[in-house]
Parts: C-alpha cells; structure tokens; sequence
C-alpha cells in the first residue's frame, strides 16, 4: 500500500485497485500535489468541516461515484449534495471490502463552508494490513496514547504546523503517546501562519521515541 501526499492534510492511499483518499482540499491549496479533477477515488474520508479538509470532497464524489465517510452531522451535510454517505460518529466503525475507518477524538472546532457547527474526528484507518491514523486538527491531549494502545498504528499523518493545530513540539509529545511505527507530518507550511521546521520535528522525534519519521513533499509516496 503506498501512502501519497497530496499537499496540507490530504492524502491518498492506494493499493493500484482502490483509493482512499483523505481531506482533498487541492483547489486552492497552494501546496496541492495534484488537480481535484484528476484525483481517482473509491473512498473519501473526511476528518472535519473546515475548508481545508472538506476541500473538493463533493465534487471529486459527484465525478468519481466515491462514497465519503465523515461524522454524522457532516455526513448529512454532504448527503444532500447527492453524495453516498456513511455516516458514523466517534467510536463508530464503517467497513468496506478494503477495510475500514473508525472516527476517534480530536481536539479542535469545526465548521463547515455553508456555516454549520459539528465535531472534529480523527480517522483510524484499515487499508489491507496496514493501520493508519490520521489525527485530523487536533492539540496535544492524553487519550491519542488511547488509541494506538487498542490498535497499533503502523502510519500516523500527523499535523505539527502550529497555529490551527499542536505546533512540531507538542507533536514530539504526540508521537511518543501514539507509538507509531512511522509518523508522517502534514498541516504545515501551506499558509504563512503554519511554517514549521519539518526537519527538526524528524530529529527530535527520532532522538525521543522509538518511531521513524518520514518527511514528505506533495506528490512523494511511502509504501508501508
Ligand atoms: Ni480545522
Ligand atoms: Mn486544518
């Protein structure tokens, strides 16, 4: 399975067959690996409403036929755009012939481009037998270390850029309660308030927990 970042907090994982792909906020993103119309899909998750993440979620589904999962109330949201939606809420599992997506607690707000209020969530992902855990906007908080104690989290796509989310020191922090294997950082240096110095979050994770971390540009994979 190779992770694809595709700019900000987006990302695509893909086994060549089927394609979850994750936050698409590509138009308008100046870091955008790719155009939303050229984003093959089967699946979008979608962490929360803010633009940066909801993106070009609905018309990459409308082109694609992909289903989208994301928390019920933003499930709804998205449903009557026309979208095949699955609608969990947190602690909820969907499954697919691919695996599956469970939403688990992230620390942030939420609201979507039309105004509405909902919850944040991050994404426990099961692609074949890689686990993935993209942590949505989230700050440090104890109950991450909850989550890769239940399930040990191969990739973790992790949000360090400060400002909207943990800054790379408090992430340092998340890192050693998730316990990844691999931590891949994202939500940085797409905007001015949210440069960050990804080379050093490598080094002090690296020097401070037993995880490896993998610094990607937009359009680089790593195969996990
Ligand atoms: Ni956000
Ligand atoms: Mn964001």
């Amino acid at each position: 399975m190779e992770v694809r970042f595709l700019g900000h907090a987006a990302f695509a994982l893909s086994d060549g067959d089927t394609t979850v792909v994750i936050d698409p906020f590509l138009t308008g993103n100046p870091k955008a690996a790719i155009a939303a119309a050229d984003v093959a899909a089967t699946t979008i998750l979608v962490s929360h409403g803010h633009a940066d993440h909801i993106g070009d979620a609905v018309g990459i589904a409308k082109r694609t036929g992909s289903t989208v999962v994301a928390i019920t109330e933003l499930a709804g949201e998205l449903g009557e755009e026309g979208l095949d939606v699955r609608d969990p809420n947190l602690g909820g599992t969907v499954r697919f012939d691919w695996g599956w997506v469970k939403l688990v607690p992230a620390w942030h707000t939420s609201t979507t481009p039309k105004g509405t209020v909902n919850t944040p969530a991050g994404l426990l992902i099961n692609f074949g037998d890689t686990i993935v855990y993209h942590l949505g906007d989230t700050c440090l908080f104890s109950d991450l270390q909850l989550v890769g104690k239940r399930t040990p989290i191969d990739v973790a796509l992790m949000c360090i850029g400060g400002h909207y989310t943990m800054d790379r020191l408090d992430a340092v922090d998340a890192a050693g309660l998730i316990g990844a294997k691999t931590v891949i950082p994202c939500h940085y240096n797409t905007f001015p308030p949210i440069e960050t110095d990804a080379q050093a979050f490598k080094s002090d994770v690296e020097s401070a927990t037993g995880s490896n971390v993998v610094v990607l540009e937009p359009s680089e994979t790593h195969s996990a």
